[in-house]
Order: structure tokens, then C-alpha cells, then sequence
């Protein structure tokens, strides 16, 4: 096999950002402190995209401002002591600090820094989208995360409600928007081409929805995150495939990254960027180089020179194998699975 005497170039495209290599630390509470992105930096990461910023904050401060607003005007003593705590979210890191974070990694970090917003239904919350730009974001991921519990709600209602998030945030903007979508659409594809026509300059395929446990001995529900399997990766492979070539966007694919394996295949599959967060969260952040190298060697041992030269060779667009996303395949993986077991 041919060896190349150069390292190979994994310089990548991603919505209109110049990555020095295609992995992506996607978001996650180390995210929030600045010594740990400056190790993923450090360790060769492409970017970096904070955790996120969420509407229930966002207004929960909008809901503060008002109240001493009030208080001033009214000398209310109940507004003075009115802070709700939820301001500070999940990360202890509320709108204000959340616009400081993004001023200081977009100092100190050499790599793109995507801010991310994170909410459900259009309201003022949006308006945070332009107080990221200013604050000099790359790019903004805009996960719109929804469970659709009232089944009365119909396929189209819920898509409406996506294309409203994002027209709105788009409104607010001239930033490249990456929406983080779940695969809970009737077609993926349909509602792929719908955000591309409403703005979306890239996918992140997919969000992973919290999936929940329950403790028996409790007879509640389980609050443990776990972290994901490379097992996860099938489902975001699949339409990373699928999509590859056939949407006017980027794709950054997601779930289930834990080694340079994986890596390669979604980009094989035909993502422009791969994220993860398990990985990191487990090894550190310094194992971006371990993912990073596992790439170029990947690459280099069969003298490929540079990363342009796999994406998307397997996706659906252009492998050679008729159906092999599609129901023919299911039916020849059930006759070998009968041949195996006969
Ligand atoms: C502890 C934790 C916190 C997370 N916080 C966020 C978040 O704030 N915003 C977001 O869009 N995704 C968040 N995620 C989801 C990850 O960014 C990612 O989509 C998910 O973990 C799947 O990728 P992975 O298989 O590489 O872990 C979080 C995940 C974990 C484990």
C-alpha cells in the first residue's frame, strides 16, 4: 500500500468556517471553564462549540431585569430580592457571563468558538442570538429541543414549530446557523431541505433526547446522564449518508464517537465535521489528538492526502451498491442472519 511522506490535510469546510481538522468538541459542561477548552485547543481540536445557553434562562433573566426595573419605579421590596436562581442554568454561567465566555475564548482559543442557543418556542429569547454575534461568535448552533408529549400534536405542527425557532433566530442574525435537530421526523430529509430553505447553513445530525430509566427501588425516574456508546452511531450514520450530497448545507455528524474509528466513518458516510463530547468527557481533552491522529494515520496508511478524499465515499449519493440504506438491505441482512443461524 502507498505511504505518503507527508502528513496528510485535514483542513475542512464547515458552514462557511476554515477548520484546521474536522473534529469538533461538541457541547458539555467542561465547556463552560476556559482552561479546559484552552487543553482542546491546545490538543488539535478544529472547534469548539460552547454549551448552551438556554431559554429558560434567557427569560428568567429577562423576568430579573423587569422585576428591578419595577422595583425601581415602584420601590417594590418584594422585586429587590427577585433573582430567580435558574438564571444561571445548568452551568452556573448565566446570559451576561455566557456573552463574557464567548469574548474570552474567541481571545484566547486560535480555533472557531459556535455559541449555542437552546430553546423551544419563539419569544424574546431569541434576541440573545444578536448579543452572541456582537460578542463575537463564529457561529451559532441553535438546538431546538422539543418533546412533542401533547399527541394531539401533529408531524406538521411540530415541524412548523422548528421552522419558527429557527426563522426567528435568523432574523436576529447574519451568523452561520447550525441547527441541532432530533431524527424524529416523518422524513428527515423533507424537514433537512425545509431548515436549509429557512436559513439553517448546517446540521447537526442528531441530538441526542434524553431517554429515560426508572429506579425501581425509588419508583422514580432516573437523573443519571449517561454517556453515550459507539453502538449510537448507527442511526446519525445512517442519515448522514442519506443526506450527504443532497442538502445545500453542512452536516456535522453526532453520537457515539469514542475513537478515531468512528471518526473515519462518519466522515466516510459524508459529514464535513465530526463531533463529540463522551469521548472527551471520559479521556480527557487531550484525547482530541489521539481522535486526530488516528485520522491522518487512518489516511495516511493508505496514501490519501488529504481528508476531502473520503467524505461521503460511502454515503448514499455516491456508493455504487444499489439500496444499500434502503429496504433491500434489510431483507439481505435478515437472509444472512437465517443462513448464519440455520
Ligand atoms: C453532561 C452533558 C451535557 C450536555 N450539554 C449539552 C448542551 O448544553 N447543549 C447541547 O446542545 N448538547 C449538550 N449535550 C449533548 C452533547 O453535546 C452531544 O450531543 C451528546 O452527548 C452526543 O454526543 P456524544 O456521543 O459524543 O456524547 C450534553 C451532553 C452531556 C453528556
Amino acid at each position: 500500500m502507498a505511504r505518503l511522506a507527508t502528513t496528510p490535510d485535514l483542513s475542512t469546510q464547515y458552514a462557511g468556517l476554515t477548520l484546521r481538522n474536522p473534529i469538533v468538541a461538541s457541547p458539555s459542561p467542561e465547556n463552560a471553564h476556559l482552561p479546559w477548552l484552552k487543553r482542546l485547543d491546545a490538543a488539535g481540536i478544529g472547534a469548539v462549540v460552547l454549551p448552551s445557553l438556554f431559554q429558560e434562562q434567557m427569560e428568567a433573566q429577562d423576568r430579573a431585569a423587569a422585576a428591578v426595573l419595577a422595583q425601581t419605579q415602584d420601590n417594590n421590596p418584594e422585586a429587590q430580592s427577585y433573582l430567580p436562581t435558574s438564571v444561571t442554568g445548568p452551568y452556573g454561567v448565566g446570559p451576561e457571563e455566557y456573552l463574557d465566555l464567548i469574548r474570552t475564548a474567541k481571545a484566547e482559543l486560535s480555533v472557531p468558538v459556535i455559541a449555542s442557543l437552546n430553546g423551544s418556542d419563539v419569544a424574546g429569547w431569541v434576541e440573545y442570538a444578536a448579543e452572541m454575534e456582537k460578542a463575537g461568535a463564529d457561529a451559532l448552533e441553535l438546538n431546538i429541543y422539543y418533546v412533542p408529549v401533547d399527541i394531539t400534536q401533529s408531524g406538521t405542527e411540530m415541524e412548523a414549530r422548528y421552522l419558527r425557532v429557527l426563522e426567528a433566530v435568523r432574523a436576529q442574525v447574519r451568523l452561520p446557523i447550525i441547527v441541532k435537530i432530533p431524527p424524529f421526523f416523518s422524513s428527515v430529509g423533507h424537514m433537512a431541505g425545509q431548515l436549509v430553505a429557512a436559513g439553517a447553513n448546517g446540521l447537526v445530525i442528531f441530538n441526542r433526547y434524553i431517554q429515560p430509566d426508572i429506579e425501581l427501588a425509588r419508583l422514580r425516574l432516573s437523573r443519571r446522564l449517561e454517556l453515550s456508546a459507539p453502538a449510537e452511531m448507527r442511526l446519525p450514520l445512517l442519515w448522514t449518508a442519506v443526506l450527504a450530497g443532497r442538502v445545500d448545507c453542512a452536516l456535522a455528524a453526532s453520537c457515539g464517537v469514542e475513537g478515531p474509528d468512528e471518526v473515519v466513518k462518519f466522515l466516510l458516510a459524508g459529514s464535513d465535521v465530526v463531533m463529540t463530547t463522551s469521548a472527551l468527557l471520559r479521556h480527557g481533552p487531550e484525547y482530541v489528538t489521539v481522535l486526530r491522529d488516528g485520522l491522518s494515520n487512518w489516511l495516511a496508511a493508505r496514501g490519501l492526502a488529504s481528508v476531502s478524499q473520503v467524505r461521503g465515499v460511502m454515503s448514499k449519493a455516491r456508493l455504487r451498491e444499489s439500496g444499500a440504506y434502503e429496504r433491500a438491505n434489510y431483507i439481505r441482512l435478515i437472509e444472512t442472519y437465517s443462513a448464519e443461524h440455520a
